[in-house]
């Protein structure tokens, strides 16, 4: 599918963004795993969620939908139980890796693949600690690629020092951890996303956890609990810069996530200069699990470039595309470190971007950990592939808000984490059209 992007005045109005990705996967699987009836609302429709819900109904869980809710019959005590077929994770590394850490827990053979993206993502870093606590995994060659075939049951806990900031790898072990014996503990060197551990203790999970740190005792069993899912900050992140790079922008985003393991963005426009403010909702939502609340964004004082690395790496993995179109639109340098992550993303995102960028006219160089974008050159017309990575379509077509017209092949994975994603931006006033 080819998407026309282009610009039709500033970006105003109100929005509830999708249902948060991440917490979405979590809850489907917590729901799995708990004893009873799990109720969820504002669950994400989309692709990769969809592909969660498949796998675990493979696994013997019953999955149903009423007008307003996504309910999980949780497997509790009586488990999951093996699929009958290969499981199909389709382009979500979030559901592979996590459900290997689940299966590991189960004396089952459990063979997951992926679409071409995955198949090309390392699962290494899963595989290593899941094999130290007791399960046999075997993959394609040293990175562990999909399709990976396993087989789980009598774990034993672990201490792991992860090699990389990841919830993935994090949850993935927490997960296998219910079920081991012992405590296992994790440890890892910068602040990845907490909603595993959010979501555990809602679940009644006991389990200790702080900044760089999770420790959960095995054997224990969760209850089912209603989740109420916030709208997802990476999908907001879209509006969020193009509201900034448009002069006239006013746009409110409501009932949205706010996490501070998520909300990186927001401090790094507000550097760049940004009008771009937080409104948390009452402590009542946020002791549902997670924060959430307003975020307004007022469009057209000028960005100027930043440094950006370190610890607010994590906090912002998956906004570094949406980030980059600030930074090229910015006055001055901006310059991103410390974010090799990118590179074993749904595509290698720091060469995607260096391409989109010089495509769309922005100069650009490419780092082995970052990218260096010098700021302020006048964004012009493109046909961009999207390289078959979601965030990259979007990114390109917030780009067209500020530099004309640009076409977008490949469109067709923004559903893998936003299906409404041009119905959105329109009713926002930007302009957007399938043409093919
Ligand atoms: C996710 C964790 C991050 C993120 C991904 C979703 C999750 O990946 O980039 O989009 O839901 O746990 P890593 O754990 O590999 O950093």
């Amino acid at each position: 599918m080819i998407l026309r992007t282009s610009y039709d005045g500033p970006l105003r109005g109100g929005i509830r963004p999708p249902g948060d990705k991440s917490i979405s996967h979590r809850a489907l699987m917590l729901g799995a795993l708990a004893e009873g009836e799990t109720h969820i609302s504002g669950l994400l429709d989309a692709e990769d969620v969809s592909r969660t819900a498949e796998c675990l109904t493979e696994m013997g869980v019953s999955i149903s939908h009423s007008a307003s809710e996504v309910i999980v019959n949780g497997r509790g005590e009586a488990g999951l139980v093996a699929a009958k077929q290969v499981m199909d994770a389709g382009n979500s590394g979030t559901t592979l890796r996590l459900l290997m850490g689940i299966a590991a827990g189960y004396p089952f053979q459990a063979s997951f693949t992926g679409d071409a993206s995955l198949r090309k993502r390392p699962m290494d870093r899963v595989a290593v600690p899941l094999r130290q606590m007791g399960a046999e995994i075997n993959g394609q060659g040293e990175r562990c690629l999909p399709p990976i075939s396993m087989r789980g049951g009598n774990l034993a806990a672990i201490e792991y020092e992860m090699p990389m900031a990841s919830a993935q790898v994090k949850s993935a072990i927490l997960l296998a951890g219910l079920r081991a014996k012992g405590q296992t503990r994790v440890k890892e060197p910068g602040l990845s996303r907490d909603h595993t551990e959010r979501m555990l203790k809602m679940f009644g999970a006991d389990l200790e956890y702080g900044p760089g740190f999770a420790a959960i005792n095995g054997g224990q069993a969760l209850q089912a609990r209603s989740v109420c899912v916030p709208g997802d900050f990476s999908a907001a992140a879209f509006f969020m810069v193009g509201a900034a790079l448009v002069s006239g922008s006013e746009i409110d985003i409501e009932e949205v996530g706010l996490n501070p393991t998520r909300t990186g963005l927001l401090d790094v426009l507000r550097e760049m200069g940004a009008d771009a403010e937080a409104a948390y909702s009452e402590p009542e939502v946020e002791a549902r699990g997670e924060p959430m609340g307003r975020v307004r964004v007022r469009g057209g004082g000028g960005l100027r470039g930043v440094k950006v690395g370190g610890e607010l790496i994590p906090r912002l993995i998956d906004e570094i595309p949406i980030l980059c179109v600030a930074a090229a639109c910015a006055e001055g340098r901006t310059e991103i470190r410390g974010a090799q992550e990118l590179r074993v993303k749904e595509s290698d995102r720091l060469s995607t971007m260096a391409e989109v960028l010089r495509e769309l006219g922005a100069d650009v160089e490419e780092l082995p950990d970052g990218l260096i974008i010098q700021g302020g050159k006048t964004l012009k017309r493109a046909r961009i592939d999207s390289r078959g990575d979601h965030r990259v379509a979007m990114a390109a077509a917030v780009a067209a808000l500020v530099g004309g017209e640009v076409e977008i092949e490949g469109a067709e994975c923004i559903s893998t984490s936003y299906p409404n994603f041009a119905a959105d931006m329109c009713r926002l006033g930007a302009k957007i059209e399938a043409v093919e």
